[in-house]
């Protein structure tokens, strides 16, 4: 039996392969290199010594999934699979629900079919939208500001819907912070196309030299700083809750949603500072203003993936930026 893994060969996808199977676990790649290179699943091999069935395919190919499903036994899906850029999900909202939305279909069709009932999918902190106050916790009311959000919202309605209509599905909606990082071992990192529109390969490129300067989205928030607050964990911590949701929902059934974040917020210019510390040269910066649809602050209340899967992340800022400025120095090209 193994774990088929959905968009394996994407940044949060990859690390999480190499947790798993470091835990001993049998899986199973899906992926169409739409935002992803097969470079990835080599390094994943490299650093684990496992080897592992992999699928070239689009979870919009029905038939394609349903091959997936006949060739293995699929006992549990992690579902990493979708497009996830804010202001382009502005653009083409229709490419962004059709993707994230009908492949969701397609893989529950296949799944039901097959009989396989687990499901862990990749939600975000987006879903608790613009009002609520800080730290967010799970039971928050939800909402979205742009289609990509959406695209969580609605996948975590039609999660929950199918185990009211079928009470044998489990499902898990993991409410990811702010990943970043790379594997200690600089074989596997975010490797974003074009210019990126998060704040960490931003910075990277900056210290890397392929663009001139940061951009801090705004210094009158109401923050300490002025500048923008999130809950940045450690990439390689979030593949760890990845393998603890699993096994928390083997032998269980039912809907949870779990945030996987550490409970503490930083600021644009703490992790500015905190690059610039393991990267040994300035970050140079300039104040522009604010980005549409940001919030002043957003942080996670972790207590309940404590309480439930027994999780907690371990590593630090420091870390993050550390491991991410390896990744980036030793891979000047990406993977
Ligand atoms: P990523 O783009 O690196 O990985 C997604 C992978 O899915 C890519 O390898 C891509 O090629 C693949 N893919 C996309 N559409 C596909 C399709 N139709 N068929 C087959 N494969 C397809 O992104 P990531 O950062 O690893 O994110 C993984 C998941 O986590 C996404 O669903 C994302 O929305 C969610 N998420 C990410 C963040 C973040 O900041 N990175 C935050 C919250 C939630
Ligand atoms: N920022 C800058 N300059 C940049 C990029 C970002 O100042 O060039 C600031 C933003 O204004 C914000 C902070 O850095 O204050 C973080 O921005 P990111 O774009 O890195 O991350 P977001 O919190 O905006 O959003 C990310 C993902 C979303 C996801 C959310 C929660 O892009 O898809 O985390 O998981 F929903």
């Amino acid at each position: 039996m193994a774990i088929l893994v959905t968009g394996g060969a994407g940044y949060i996808g990859s690390h999480t392969c190499v947790e798993l199977l470091n835990a001993g676990k049998e899986i199973v790649v899906l992926d169409n290199f739409s935002n992803s290179k097969p470079e990835a699943l080599r390094r994943i091999e490299k650093i684990t010594g496992k080897t592992f069935p992999f699928y070239q395919v689009d979870l919009l190919d029905q038939e394609g999934v349903e091959r997936v499903f006949s060739e293995n036994q699929i006992e549990a899906v992690i579902h990493f699979a979708g497009l996830k850029a804010v202001g382009e999900s502005c653009q083409i909202p229709l490419k962004y629900y059709h993707n994230n939305l009908t492949g969701t279909f397609y893989l529950c069709e296949a799944m039901a079919k097959h009989g396989c009932k687990r499901i862990v999918f990749s939600s975000s902190a987006t879903v608790y939208g613009m009002h609520n106050p800080v730290p967010f916790k799970e039971d928050m009311p939800l909402s979205a500001t742009n289609p990509y959000g959406y695209t969580k919202l609605f996948i975590e309605q039609i999660l929950t819907d199918l185990h009211t209509a079928d009470p044998d599905w489990s499902v898990c909606l993991l409410r990811y912070f702010n990943p970043i990082g790379a594997h200690k071992s600089g074989l596997l990192g975010e490797d974003p196309n074009g210019i990126p529109n998060n704040l960490l390969p931003y910075i990277a490129q900056v210290a890397t030299g392929r663009l001139p300067m940061l951009s801090v989205y705004g210094n009158d928030y109401d923050t300490p700083d002025g500048t923008g607050v999130r809950d940045y964990i450690h990439v390689v911590d979030l593949a760890i809750g990845h393998v603890k949701a699993l096994d928390y929902m083997m032998d269980k059934t039912g809907v949870e949603a779990i945030n996987l974040g550490t409970g503490h917020g930083y600021s644009v210019l703490d992790v500015v500072h905190a690059f610039e510390k393991a990267c040994g040269k300035p970050i140079p910066y300039k104040i522009a203003p604010r980005r549409a649809g940001d919030i002043a602050t957003s942080y996670a209340d972790s207590s309940k993936a404590k309480e439930l899967l027994g999780w907690t992340a371990t590593q630090t800022i420091d870390d993050m930026c550390e491991d991410s400025w390896r990744f980036c120095s030793q891979n000047p090209n990406g993977l």
